[in-house]
C-alpha cells in the first residue's frame, strides 16, 4: 500500500474503533471544548488511548493513581471513571492556566472529590509526596515534558510496591524512535530511546510498548513492578 492510503486507513480504523467501542459520554467533548476555548494544546490523549487508559485501571484493580502532566484533565478524567468509589488520582502540572482549566472540567465531571491537581515541576512535587508518605500508588500515568521521563520513572518505582502498573505515553514518537543514535537525531529522542531501552531491561520491571496510531503513530508503555 502507498504511504497516503495507510494514512487514510489508520485513520478510519481510529474512527472504527471509537464509534464501537467508546462510549458517547458528553463530559468528554465537554472537557476539549473547555480546553480548546483556553487554548491548550491538543495533546491529549486520543478517546481510543483513554478507553484503553479506563480498561488498564479497572483491569489493575487500583485504588491510588499518580498522574504526571494534567493539560486540561482529559486523560485524568478517563482514569478516574474507572476507579471504585474509594478511588484517589493526584495528578501533577507544571501550568497553574492548563491546572485551572483541569480543576473546572474535573468539577463538571463530579470528580473534583477524587482528584487532586498540584501545580509545579514534577520533580519538585515528586520528592514531597514521597516525604508525606502518601505512596504506595497502584498506578502511575507518566505523559509530561519527555526529557525527564527517566526521573519519573525513578520516583514511580520509589513510590510503587510489587504489582504496582507504570504506564508512559508517546514511546514511539511516530517512529522517530528507530532513528536514536543517528545524526538528527533529537536530545528528547535519544532520552525516551534510552527510557524504551530501560523498560525492557530493567530487572525490576516487564513491559511492553503498545503502538496506537491514528495517522501519526505513537505507542504507550505498560510495565509492571515484578514482587
Ligand atoms: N495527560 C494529558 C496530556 C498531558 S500534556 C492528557 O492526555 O489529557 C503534558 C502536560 O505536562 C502539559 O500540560 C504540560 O504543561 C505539563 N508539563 C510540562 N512540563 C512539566 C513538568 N516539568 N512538570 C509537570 N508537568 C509538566
Ligand atoms: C506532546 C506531548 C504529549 O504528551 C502528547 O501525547 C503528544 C504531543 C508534545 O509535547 O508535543
Ligand atoms: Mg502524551
Amino acid at each position: 500500500m502507498r504511504e497516503r492510503d495507510e494514512l487514510t486507513l489508520s485513520h478510519r480504523i481510529d474512527g472504527y474503533l471509537e464509534d464501537l467501542f467508546v462510549p458517547k459520554d458528553p463530559v468528554f467533548e465537554q472537557a476539549l471544548q473547555e480546553m480548546a476555548r483556553n487554548g491548550l494544546p491538543e495533546i491529549n490523549v486520543s478517546p481510543n488511548e483513554g478507553q484503553l487508559l479506563y480498561m488498564l485501571t479497572k483491569l489493575s484493580g487500583a485504588r491510588k493513581v499518580l498522574e504526571v502532566g494534567t493539560l486540561g484533565a482529559y486523560s485524568t478524567i478517563w482514569i478516574a471513571k474507572a476507579l471504585p468509589p474509594e478511588g484517589r488520582v493526584i495528578t501533577l502540572e507544571y501550568s497553574s492556566k492548563h491546572a485551572e482549566v483541569a480543576r473546572r472540567n474535573l468539577e463538571r465531571a463530579g470528580l473534583s472529590d477524587r482528584v487532586e491537581v498540584r501545580v509545579g515541576a514534577g520533580l519538585a512535587t515528586l520528592p514531597k509526596i514521597a516525604e508525606a508518605g502518601e505512596g504506595p500508588f497502584d498506578l502511575f500515568f507518566i505523559d509530561a515534558d519527555k526529557p525527564n521521563y527517566p526521573g519519573y520513572l525513578d520516583w514511580a518505582l520509589k513510590l510503587s510496591r510489587p504489582g504496582s502498573l507504570i504506564l508512559s505515553d508517546n514511546l514511539l514518537r511516530n517512529g522517530d524512535v528507530l532513528n536514536a543514535g543517528e545524526p538528527g537525531s533529537s536530545e528528547a529522542n535519544e532520552i525516551i530511546a534510552g527510557y524504551n531501552r530501560q523498560l525492557a531491561t530493567d530487572p525490576r520491571l516487564e513491559s511492553i510498548i503498545i503502538p496506537l496510531s491514528r495517522g501519526h503513530l505513537d505507542g504507550l508503555g505498560v510495565s509492571v513492578v515484578r514482587s
